[in-house]
């Protein structure tokens, strides 16, 4: 979550706009009063309190926080109370417990954007309501693997997908590449075809183009200036702007999708799921205008593969430098599936040690420190403390992926945390939730699980992942944002 350039508020503008904000800001913006006993914090400036502190990497501030006032912290963010949550415990007794009062998402100026300008149409960054419930639980059905159709369609789908990425690996002869944009590619194809239809057919330089600017998106992401100072809305953030063109391009994008198949759809054969919302759209139910639907389109898309590729691309890291892990993977995989047919989803539920590797992969990488922020329905209190309505929750997942309580040597990359003596997989989301839980619980999760599962063990039963010979260890550090990728690397794949 990016919040403020600094070279943004160095620019003269910026700064007389600033001045003037702190003179006029002391009297208008102060943050409404905190009713009753807040969460400690600490007070930060006047006027802007916290938000500088943030910086590009929000969560180094919110650790030492939490070292110094514990599982749960307020800050002041401009008008705006923040409240930051570093425990599982805490977390969910918000978001399980109290899920009803927790199920919002907030009122936030970048978080409109998101959804072209109208926190009620989409899904993700949407306010809570009875519209939002009912969309939200359509786009379950259709992601929903209990169900059979579903989960044939997504059989299909991925057996064909995974294939073309064998052969674009195999391609590279065994010689240094970086996998990136390879397995982004087999990811945006897979929820394409669901939603849409395929729409790329090589990685050319229009593919390159779109998914740089979807990436881009989730990268400036939620929570940057305007998110504190909507008085100040557009006046100061170059983001903001960038960020409004940026989902522009993108609903333009969905928008032609949406006519195209308009034009040529069948309503008793619907081909893919922007027929099934153009349907509900004629029954005169959920969708109510064209925005809304490109809307529900975007957030499906954009966190349906920018997730799961970056997931993937940490967990071919994790494995590099683990060998042994890799070994038992490719181990297991050779025992269950063999080398005569590629692993399906139809395998996953006799191949625990990749479960639980594929989890662990999730926490140590955590490529999304700080999800989706969420917002109270009501006054109410949680760890013990006064939350008013309309605060803005945060959760610092990277903390508590780190818990030693819950993961005992938590910086240890070790899948066999979450097998019994059996080798059974064990309740492996118990202290995390990575895929949240309550109302907003992430609808794609069994079809991010399924595609995961199947792609890495394609990759494993045909390659081994090692780094380039003479080098010796990957780049240090990792991307800002929503979404957090490791620093780009090259690696070999040697055929088996
Ligand atoms: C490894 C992959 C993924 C991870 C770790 C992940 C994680 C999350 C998390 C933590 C949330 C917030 C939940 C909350 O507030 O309690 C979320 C929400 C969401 N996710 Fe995922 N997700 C993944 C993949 C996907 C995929 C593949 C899709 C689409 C098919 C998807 C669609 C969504 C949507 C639409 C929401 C918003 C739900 C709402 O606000 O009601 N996600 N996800
Ligand atoms: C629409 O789909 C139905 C069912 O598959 C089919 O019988 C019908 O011929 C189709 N109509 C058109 C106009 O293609």
């Amino acid at each position: 979550m990016a919040v403020v350039s600094v070279a943004t508020w160095l620019a003269p503008m910026n700064l007389a706009i600033v001045a003037v904000a702190l003179f006029l800001g002391y009297f208008l913006l102060r943050p409404n009063r905190w009713r009753g006993n807040p969460p400690p914090g600490p007070s930060g400036w006047p006027v802007v309190g916290s938000m500088f502190e943030l910086g590009n990497r929000p969560v180094i501030f919110f650790n030492k926080m939490s070292e110094r006032y514990g599982n749960i912290f307020s800050l002041n963010m401009g008008q705006k109370r923040v409240v930051v949550v570093n425990s599982y415990e805490t977390w969910a007794e918000a978001i399980v417990e109290k899920g009803h009062i927790f199920a919002d998402r907030p009122d936030l100026a970048s978080f409109k954007l998101q959804e072209a300008g109208d926190q009620s149409r989409g899904v993700a960054f949407t306010r809570a309501s009875e519209i939002q419930r009912k969309k939200i639980k359509f786009v379950r059905a259709a992601f929903n693997p209990a169900i059979p159709e579903v989960a044939e369609r997504f059989y299909t789908i991925l057996s064909s997908e995974v294939a073309l990425l064998m052969q674009d690996i195999a391609k590279e002869n065994g010689k240094p590449f970086d996998p990136h944009h390879v397995i982004e590619f087999c990811y945006v194809n897979i929820i394409g075809m669901l939603l849409y239809g395929k729409i790329f057919q090589e990685r050319n330089e229009q593919y390159m183009k779109w998914a740089a600017t979807f990436v881009r998106r989730l990268a400036l992401g939620s929570c940057m200036l305007v998110d504190w100072f909507p008085s100040l809305a557009y006046i100061t953030s170059g983001k903001a702007k960038e960020l409004k063109r940026l989902v522009q391009t993108m609903m333009d994008w969905h928008m032609k999708l949406l006519e195209e198949h308009r034009q040529t759809l069948n309503e008793s054969n619907p081909r893919d799921f922007l027929d099934y919302l153009l349907i509900q759209q004629q029954k005169g139910k959920l969708m109510v205008s064209d925005t809304d639907i490109c809307c529900v389109l975007d957030d499906l898309q954009s966190n349906g593969f920018d997730t799961v590729t970056a997931n993937t691309i940490w967990g071919i890291q994790l494995l590099v430098q683990n060998p042994d892990v890799q070994k038992k993977l490719q181990a297991e995989i050779d025992e269950v599936v063999g080398s005569g047919r590629a692993p399906t989803t139809k395998d996953f539920r006799n191949m625990p040690y990749l479960e639980a590797t594929l989890w662990e992969i999730q926490r140590v990488a955590i490529m999304a420190p700080i999800p989706g922020a969420r917002g109270t329905l009501s006054d109410t209190t949680l760890g013990g403390f006064d939350i008013p309505k309309d605060t803005v929750l945060m959760a610092n997942h990277a903390k508590m992926a780190m818990n030693p309580i819950n993961f005992p040597q938590p910086q240890k990359f070790d899948p066999s945390r979450y097998l019994d003596e059996n080798g059974v997989v064990v309740a492996p989301d118990k202290k995390m939730m990575l895929f949240g839980n309550g109302f907003r619980i992430c609808p794609g999760m069994q079809f991010a699980r399924g595609m995961m599962f199947t792609v890495m063990a394609n990759l494993l039963q045909r390659f081994t992942f090692q780094l380039p010979e003479g080098v010796t260890a990957f780049p240090v550090g990792r991307t800002d944002g929503l979404v957090q990728y490791p620093v780009s690397y090259k690696i070999t794949a040697i055929p088996r």
